[in-house]
């Protein structure tokens, strides 16, 4: 079985392809396409990532990815066709016009493809950047008679970390799932987004604790903004502070390190390191040296707080595994202090191969088909209500 995978959460537009190797007793795919357009040089122009231009550049570049992966998976077969329900299409598209026009176009020219089911993310993320592709989902769902699995983009950044590091050339992309003991911690760290999760099982989830406010890899962006530093930030402030060293004078708090629960702050953090910036700029300490110091100092600060919390996760579920998923699991100072600081319990750490940290559609896919596997939800028939959910939480 093909499955069309499809993600517009924030701001990549990601679409694959994968063919589905499945049994009753394990479930595996391989990869015949996978495409990540990323909306980055649009959103630096602005310093960060409105939803209107991510709603406008998905719905401008859905169509052209789709074609490349039905080339690249060779299921692109050009003929004259018939739809017959184009009124249907353009009223699910009513409000991408412009999707609609390339969509339309495309299914005249080709044939059906051999694709069974499309998973797409419903939530959490960006309301009108989700809406684009869930309504695409489901203009292709009534075009060609499919069904769509809706997908909960934080679980797919959990089952981002079952891809194979060379996932790309394996007949079997995935790990053996059934390989894992659980219960495992989950700690999702991105630029929306920043909880800890009890994995129970795959596909059975529960939030501890997240963000009060900013997530992580949003104080990041900030952070690296006040710094001078393009977005995304957080690349370059682990950049920044790989010159930096501790310094007595650029101390930043710890936001509730010390609290009993598993909940996040990071707004006080990020506003401590404002008053800092300025205090160093009105003293014309604002060097590249004392700029390096901030980073080294906020990412320690950072870094602190994640594995405080998360080590009080795993003691008190006793976790068998932690995995760190999510754009800032790109961090190597994060990673590598985890790394370290495990040894002392003895479990694993599962991270997502470098390519799958930040957004993808690949990470959809395993996670619908996982919850299909364990029959959590079924596949919605065409037709069947499907909206996209901004604030959607995990569940089991
Ligand atoms: O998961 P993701 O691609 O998108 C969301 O769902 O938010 O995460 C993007 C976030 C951005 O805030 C970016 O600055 C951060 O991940 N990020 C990093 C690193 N690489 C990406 N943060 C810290 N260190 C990194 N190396
Ligand atoms: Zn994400």
């Amino acid at each position: 079985m093909n499955v069309l995978a499809i993600e517009t959460s924030c701001d990549e537009t990601a679409i694959s392809i994968v063919k589905t190797t499945q049994s009753s007793s394990n479930l595996n795919f391989q990869v015949l396409s996978d495409l990540v357009m990323s909306q980055i040089d649009i959103h630096v122009e602005y310093g960060g990532v409105f939803p209107a231009v991510a709603k406008r550049e998905h719905a401008k570049n859905l169509v052209p990815i789709l074609i490349r992966n039905l080339k690249e998976s060779n299921i692109y077969t050009e003929t004259q066709n018939q739809i017959t329900n184009l009124d249907e299409i353009q009223k699910i598209l009513e409000r991408e016009p412009e999707l609609f026009e390339q969509l339309s176009s495309l299914l005249q020219t080709i044939e059906k493809p051999d694709i069974e089911t499309i998973a797409v993310t419903v939530g959490p993320g960006l309301a009108p950047a989700l809406w684009v592709g869930v309504n695409f989902a489901r203009a292709l769902s009534a075009a060609w008679n499919i069904s769509v699995i809706p997908v909960n983009h934080m679980e797919g950044h959990i089952a981002s970390i079952l891809l194979k590091n060379n996932f790309r050339d394996e007949k079997n992309a995935l790990l053996n799932f059934k390989d894992f003991t659980f219960p495992v911690i989950a700690l999702l760290i991105s630029g929306g987004h920043t909880q800890l999760v009890l994995v129970r099982d795959w596909s059975n989830y529960e939030i501890l604790g997240e963000t009060i406010d900013d997530a992580v890899g949003e104080a990041f962006d900030k952070v690296a903004r006040m710094l001078g530093m393009e977005y995304p930030g957080g690349p370059k402030i682990s950049q920044a502070a790989k010159q930096g060293i501790e310094n007595e004078h650029i101390k930043l708090p710890r936001p509730m390190i010390n609290s009993k629960d598993y909940r996040f702050s990071f707004s006080g953090l990020k506003t401590a390191a404002r008053y800092l910036i300025q205090d160093l700029e009105n003293q014309n300490k604002l060097s590249e040296q004392t700029i390096a110091d901030i980073a080294w100092e906020f990412e320690h600060a950072v870094t602190e707080v994640l594995t405080r919390k998360t080590l009080n996760a795993i003691e008190e579920h006793n976790a068998k595994g932690l995995i760190i998923a999510g754009g800032v699991s790109a961090n190597k100072h994060i990673t590598e202090s985890f790394t370290e600081i495990l040894t002392q319990y003895n479990i694993p750490l599962y991270l997502p191969e470098k390519t799958l940290t930040g957004d993808n559609s690949i990470m959809i896919a395993a996670a619908g088909l996982l919850n299909q596997w364990n029959k959590k939800r079924t596949a919605l028939i065409p037709g069947e209500e499907l909206k996209a959910v901004g604030n959607l939480k995990i569940s089991s």
